[in-house]
């Protein structure tokens, strides 16, 4: 069978959505179909997600297409429930979850980067965005820098592919500019950039999306706040009793009148060091419990301590996160905090 739109429907017109007991192309489940050369893309509408029927639709549209066109077509079916039809690009995206922090040098980017690798172990599908404009570091931390994200084109308009290392999703400012050029950003400026990285981008199907913030508080916090419905904040916050200042200043933004974005919780970094040789010790260099402290003050929950590990630094240079050695203690304080986000957002 020759590959055009309308075989494609044909075939999916033998695909019936036994629930509804008609076939989805009559049933209208059928959206936003693009075909190339040797390969399909689609989303599929369904009432709700998370059922039996998605998979089993799924698997007989997949089973129907290639029998149709041959095993090497590339097929692309994205499930998407009736309630976020509209949402666009990111309608595949189940949480949205920002990660900031009231100043710059805390860890922030460490934590985004690690705790997307820690989620995608556990088995779920992550996307990073970096959205730190002022200063972006996912291409770096993921040895990507010589990379480039693929456009292609939808209705006229360009739409930007993420690049996929260690198994995530990644799109950074980084990828799109010269960063050993000082870049001066208005605020419109980087609201569209923001609003390019999340909405002109193909993000399919993801359990999570990461966004690791610029510091403090400022026009692409706003826009996030305003424009895309974000699951939540974590705050990152290193553990000197100064730091509270930052901390309360980050956790108000998110809660001012009208852009509420529910903060998940507080991460501690650096919280603690631990000589190699000895295992068992814990040096509280910064102070200790401040982290909870805060957390409680706050009234929001504390999700865990990362400890101060050398190879942090050497390995956000090196391109692979620490959270991919599984040895590592960082890596065992990354997981449980990943724990904590699946148990809550599954
Ligand atoms: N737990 C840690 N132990 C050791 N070094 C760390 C740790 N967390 C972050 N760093 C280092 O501190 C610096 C700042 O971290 P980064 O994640 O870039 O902060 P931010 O994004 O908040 O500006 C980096 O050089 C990073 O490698
Ligand atoms: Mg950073």
């Amino acid at each position: 069978m020759t590959l055009t739109k309308s075989s494609v429907i044909e075939v999916l017109k033998g695909v019936i959505y036994f629930t509804k007991g008609d076939n989805i192309v009559d049933l209208g489940m059928l959206d936003e179909l693009e075909v190339a050369e040797n390969s399909i893309r689609f989303r599929l509408i369904f009432p709700k997600l998370g059922e039996a029927s998605v998979n089993i639709v799924i698997g007989a549209a997949t089973k129907a297409l290639k029998d149709a066109f041959g095993e090497e077509v590339k097929l692309e079916i994205t499930p998407i429930a009736e309630k976020d039809k509209g949402r666009g690009p990111l309608a595949g995206v189940k949480h949205i979850i920002a990660v900031a922090s009231g100043k710059g040098g805390v860890g922030k980017s460490t934590v985004a980067a690690n705790l997307a690798v820690a989620l995608a172990r556990s088995g779920a599908q992550v996307g990073l965005v970096d959205a730190d404009i002022y200063g972006p570091s996912v291409p770096i931390m993921f040895g990507t820098e010589n990379m480039q994200p693929g456009v292609y084109e939808k209705e006229g308009k360009p739409v930007i592919v993420p690049i996929e290392k260690h198994g995530i999703r990644l799109l950074s400012i980084g990828y799109f500019v010269d960063t050993d050029k000082p870049l001066v950003w208005r605020g419109p400026m980087a609201t569209s950039a923001l609003n390019q990285l999340l909405s002109d981008a193909d993000w399919g199907v993801l359990d999570f999306l990461i966004i690791d913030l610029p510091p403090g508080t400022g026009d692409i916090q706003l826009t996030l706040a305003q424009s895309y419905s974000v699951t939540g904040a974590i705050i990152v916050t290193t553990p000197q009793k100064v730091a509270f200042a930052d901390v309360k200043r980050a956790a108000h933004m998110f809660q001012q009148e009208k852009l509420t974005i529910p903060l998940i919780g507080l991460i501690e970094n650096m919280a603690f060091f631990t000589p190699s040789d000895m295992p068992e010790k814990k040096y509280f260099i910064f102070g200790e419990g401040h982290g909870q402290q805060f957390a409680d003050e706050l009234n929001i929950p504390f999700l865990g301590q990362i400890p101060i590990e050398a190879k942090i630094a050497a390995s956000g240079d090196s391109g692979n996160p620490i959270a991919l050695d599984e040895n590592s203690a960082v890596t065992k304080a990354f997981d449980l905090v990943a724990k904590r986000l699946r148990e809550t957002f599954q």
